[in-house]
């Protein structure tokens, strides 16, 4: 039965833009980063209109060591309304100080509001660095971490999920307004199809999740071998829409590695939402 509800849960979404339908604005190569579009509908009352969001995740700091200053000359360009980040800030503690000096290099003169969650990778240290400390991290450099809490931005309701494997994530009814857009942030898209978020009454739902790293190694014509996710290629890259409640979701490929020391035609990148 819960096999039937799964397989009903992901066949909800289409993607409607994969990898190779991206939209690519202008990153000179010598960033070692693309930045990618997506243009993301919403009322004509909404007061979203003509707002950006930024949505990075999965830096792994210290697998890659991006140039702040070109990181900050990009933020700066866009000049978001929102900062998202997506989790996995650190494959391994010894970058914790470095992670959080990199984003406070990159953010720390935004007025953005900024957001973080888990990931498996920060998650699976919480033993001996707590959940605490980690808000205190992220609130020294500007972020607001989201443990299975909301936060209620300009006409928009974030909520950051924990993460599934390492965590323990939930979500009430009642958490999602109708009022405005909500934005649901979960490292892992896995626990948004198992949860069935997009079933839930309310305003329309913007999910964002990282994770996948879009499979780090792709192969053309057949992109990602491996997600690590439940649903393998199914949700491995891109832009999906619900059939039903028009939400949508967006995958990113995020910027560092695990596992492999390289990408493979994946290229590291920061996402931009354009509220239309
Ligand atoms: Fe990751």
């Amino acid at each position: 039965m819960a096999k039937f509800r799964a397989i009903s849960a992901v066949s909800e979404w289409r993607c409607v833009r994969g990898y190779s339908g991206r939209i690519l604005r202008d990153s000179p190569a010598p960033r070692g980063f693309k930045v990618v579009e997506y243009h993301v509908g919403v009322p004509g009352d909404s007061s979203l209109k003509g707002k950006k969001m930024l949505f990075f995740a999965d830096l792994h700091y210290g697998s890659i060591y991006p140039d702040t200053d070109a990181c900050r000359e990009v933020i700066e360009d866009i000049s978001p309304d929102w900062v998202v980040f997506g989790g996995d800030l650190i494959t391994y503690a010894c970058q914790q100080d470095n992670a959080f000096r990199f984003l406070k290099g990159v953010f720390g003169s935004s007025d953005a509001v900024k957001i973080a969650v888990m990931g498996n990778w920060d998650r699976r240290r919480v033993n001996w660095y707590p959940l605490a400390n980690w808000e205190d991290a992220y609130a020294s450099v500007g972020f607001r971490l989201l443990v299975n809490q909301s936060f209620l931005g300009d006409g928009i309701n974030f909520y950051g999920l924990d993460e599934p494997r390492m965590g323990h994530p939930h979500i009430s009814r009642s958490a999602i307004r109708k009022d405005c857009l909500n934005c649901i942030v979960s490292h892992n898209s896995d626990v948004l199809i198992d949860i069935g978020l997009e079933a839930y009454d309310g305003g329309r739902q913007l999910f964002l999740c990282g994770h996948s790293h879009g499979g780090q190694v792709r192969l053309p014509f057949f992109g990602a071998f491996v997600t690590s996710g439940k649903y393998w290629k199914f949700f491995e890259y891109g832009l999906y829409c619900s059939r039903d409640t028009l939400s949508h979701m967006i995958i990113t490929s995020g910027l560092g590695k695990t596992r492999l020391p390289f990408r493979l035609f994946c290229q590291p990148e920061f996402v931009v939402i354009y509220f239309e």
